[in-house]
């Protein structure tokens, strides 16, 4: 409707001076953001004087993401409108003979960018008239993923990490140790989306709970770490316990394997002495040290 009164009060100027005017865009809000997954209105007005009989509209995104490929959104041309094919059933023209404005549904964090509209209406001279707007797809940060690396023994040094994968604005990163005391620890920043923080020197006092938190005004996510560190003592009883472990299995093994050979020998002794082929027997044998060996790795 504004358009049209706009395009009335041109008309009688242009009127009034015989004297053609190129078109004329403007865009409403030159900033335009919406939740991931709703529907946008892109806005472009444009104004001219001549009849829309070849009216021609071409709209362009610059993608956030691959600022160096722009690509066309959707062309209006004398009355066919043709859509990209990688956003078909997702944009349309809202009414063209009124304005150039889009409809975007179904909004994707790809869909950020700055997108361009250029209107085109012969024989009205001059360049065309062009419009530019930014549109930033906001989106709730994902699920982070906490990580550590490092070896979790006394005087040893270990790293943990959190990345998320997504979320706009860029989801703002923190790490706290909750046990005992909850302490806000300093974060080495990755990137925008990953965080560290190194513990240098770990002792029994740096285990507890861990825990990441990622959040921006859409909303909060976190995950967590248990950290136990093993004092040097423990640490070698620990090792002890594990060799003796494995040495108990092995015995078990070995004895098995004998009461097996046993049976196997026992079954087929006299077998073997009337048929003597007792190579085969030897050859079991021999065997053995090998499977034990393979039992202890
Ligand atoms: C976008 O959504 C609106 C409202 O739900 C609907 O009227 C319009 O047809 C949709 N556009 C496309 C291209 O599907
Ligand atoms: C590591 O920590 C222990 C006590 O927790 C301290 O005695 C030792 O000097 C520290 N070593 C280094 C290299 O900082």
């Amino acid at each position: 409707m504004e358009g049209l009164g706009l395009c009335v009060i041109t008309l009688l100027i242009s009127s009034v001076f015989q004297k053609a005017h190129p078109v004329r865009v403007t865009v409403r809000e030159t900033s335009v953001q919406v939740l991931r997954g709703d529907s946008v209105l892109l806005p472009c007005s444009f104004v001219t004087m001549a009849t829309l009989s070849r009216l021609n509209i071409i709209w362009t995104v610059t993608p956030l993401s691959e600022p160096s490929s722009p690509s066309q959104v959707i062309v209006y041309d004398r009355g066919q409108v043709i859509e990209s094919p990688s956003l078909i059933g997702r944009v349309s023209f809202r009414s063209v003979s009124l304005s150039a404005d889009i409809v975007l549904n179904s909004t994707r964090l790809s869909d950020a960018g700055t997108y361009r509209c250029v209107v085109n209406n012969p024989p009205e001279p001059g360049a065309p008239g062009i419009g530019e707007l930014s549109l930033s797809i906001l989106a709730p940060p994902s699920s982070p993923l906490c990580l550590w690396d490092g070896r979790a023994d006394e005087g040893d040094s270990i790293s943990l990490s959190c990345s998320v994968e997504e979320g706009v604005p860029v989801p703002e990163l923190r790490w706290d140790k909750l046990e005992p005391d909850q302490i806000s620890l300093p974060v080495n920043k990755e990137g925008s989306l990953k965080g560290t923080v190194r513990i240098l020197n770990i002792s029994a006092q740096n285990s507890g709970l861990y825990r990441c938190t990622v959040s921006n005004p859409l909303g909060t996510e976190a995950c967590s770490v248990e950290l136990s560190v093993y004092s040097t003592s423990h640490g070698a009883s620990g090792i002890l316990q594990a060799v003796s472990l494995t040495l108990c299995m092995a015995l078990v093994l070995l004895a098995l394997l004998a009461l097996v050979l046993w049976f196997h020998r026992s079954g087929h002794d006299r077998k073997w002495r009337e048929e003597g082929e007792e190579e085969e027997c030897y050859n079991e044998i021999r065997y053995t040290p090998e499977l034990l060996r393979k039992s202890f790795v």
